[in-house]
C-alpha cells in the first residue's frame, strides 16, 4: 500500500473533508453570531468531485477519511456519499463529526453504509446554557442519537466537548460520565483560537483533568494505543469507554500530526492554522488529469508546516498574513 510521509518524517494517510460549510447550528466559537451568508452551491464541491479526489488521495497514500462540516447531515444525500467513498478501493475507513442534532433518523442508514466512527459534539446537558450556545432547542435530539448511535453497531462513538469557562465548567463530571457506563469515548477539546474561537475563554487540559479527578479518582496513565489522532486517552476504574483529550494548545502534537484538509469549496489545507494553499476545485474544474491533480496534493504534502503557532500568533509580530482566516464551519473543525 502507498505510504506518503512529509519533510519532517510524519507519515500523512488522513484526509479531513468539509462537505458544506452550512449548520443548522450558531455555536458562539464557531459560526458568526450576525448574519451567516454560506458559499453558492456552486462554489462546492459536487459529490462526484469529491469522489474522484478521494480515489487520487489513496494513490498518493492516504487511506482514511473524515467527512465534515458545517453539519454534514444538512447536505442533501450525505449518506450516499458515504457509501461511495467507503466502496473506493484502498479506502480503509470512512467517519464522521456530527451536532447530532439530524442524526437521529439516519443512524441506521450510516452503520449500513459501512461508517466506521462518528463523533457528536456535546458542550452542555443543559437546555438553557445549550441555547444559548448554539442558538437552537435541539438538546435533546443531540441526546437520542447518542444514545441511539452507541447500539447502532458503529465501531466507534465519540462525544466532543469543548470546556468553557463560566459556561459548561461545572457539567464536564456529567458530561464524562457517557464514558462510564457505555463504550463511548469522550473528548475534551481545547478552545483554538480559529474563527470565533479567537479570544473566547477555554479551560486547558491540566485544570480539566483536577475537575475530572476530585470525582473519578485518578485518571489513570495515558493509553498509547488508542485513536489515530491527537487525542490522548485514560480510562478511570470503572470506565467502560474512554476520556480524551485534545490539547492543541497546551500540548502541542504536530509532530505526530498525520493530517490534512480539503475545505468545501475545494482548498487543500496542510495545516488547520494556515491559510490554503491550492484550490484542487481549479484543478478539477479545468480538465486537470489526475495525475496533475496527484502531483499537486504531493506537493502540498511536501510543504506541510512544522507546527501551528496558535501561541505565537497571538503576539503582534506574527507573519499574519499566512493565517488562516476563515470561520470553522468552512474549514471543517
Ligand atoms: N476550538 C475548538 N474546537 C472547535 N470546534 C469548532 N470550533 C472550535 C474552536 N475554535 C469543534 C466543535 C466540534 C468539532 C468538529 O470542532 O466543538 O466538536
Ligand atoms: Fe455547526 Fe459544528 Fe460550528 Fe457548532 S461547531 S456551528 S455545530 S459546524
Amino acid at each position: 500500500m502507498e505510504t506518503i510521509k512529509d519533510l519532517f518524517h510524519r507519515k500523512i494517510d488522513y484526509v479531513r473533508i468539509s462537505v458544506t460549510d452550512r449548520c443548522n447550528f450558531r455555536c458562539t466559537y464557531c459560526m458568526p453570531q450576525g448574519q451567516f451568508i454560506p458559499m453558492s452551491h456552486t462554489d462546492i464541491l459536487t459529490f462526484e468531485e469529491i469522489e474522484r479526489l478521494c480515489r487520487v488521495f489513496v494513490k498518493v497514500g492516504i487511506h482514511k477519511v473524515k467527512l465534515t462540516g458545517g453539519e454534514p447531515l444538512a447536505r442533501k444525500n450525505f449518506i450516499s456519499l458515504v457509501r461511495k467513498i467507503n466502496q473506493i478501493e484502498g479506502i480503509e475507513q470512512v467517519t464522521m463529526t456530527t451536532n447530532g442534532s439530524l442524526l437521529g433518523g439516519y443512524v441506521s442508514e450510516l452503520a449500513e453504509a459501512g461508517l466506521a466512527g462518528i463523533n457528536i459534539s456535546l458542550d452542555t446537558l443543559k437546555p438553557d446554557v445549550f441555547r444559548k450556545l448554539t442558538g437552537t432547542d435541539e438538546l435533546s435530539n443531540v441526546l437520542d442519537a447518542i444514545h441511539k448511535t452507541s447500539r447502532a453497531g458503529i465501531p466507534s462513538v465519540k462525544i466532543n466537548c469543548v470546556p468553557m469557562q463560566g459556561v459548561n465548567d461545572d457539567e464536564l463530571c456529567e458530561i464524562a460520565a457517557f464514558a462510564k457506563d457505555a463504550p463511548i469515548e469522550v473528548r475534551f477539546i481545547e478552545m483554538m483560537p480559529i474563527g470565533q474561537g479567537k479570544g473566547q475563554a477555554g479551560i486547558g487540559e491540566a485544570e480539566v483533568r483536577r475537575k475530572l479527578e476530585a470525582v473519578y479518582g485518578s485518571l489513570g496513565p495515558v493509553d498509547e494505543q488508542l485513536g489515530n489522532g491527537p487525542a490522548s486517552y485514560v480510562q478511570p476504574e470503572g470506565f467502560q469507554g474512554h476520556i480524551g483529550f485534545i490539547s492543541a494548545i497546551s500540548h502541542k502534537f504536530c509532530e505526530s500530526c498525520n493530517r490534512i484538509r480539503l475545505t468545501s469549496d475545494g482548498i487543500l489545507k496542510p495545516c488547520l492554522q494556515y491559510a490554503g494553499h491550492v484550490s484542487l476545485k481549479e484543478l478539477l474544474r479545468t480538465n486537470a488529469s489526475d495525475e496533475q491533480i496527484e502531483a499537486v496534493i504531493r506537493q502540498t504534502i511536501l510543504e506541510k508546516p512544522q507546527c501551528h503557532q496558535f501561541r505565537e500568533t497571538n503576539d503582534a509580530d506574527s507573519k499574519k498574513e499566512l493565517l488562516e482566516e476563515r470561520i470553522m464551519a468552512g474549514i471543517g473543525g
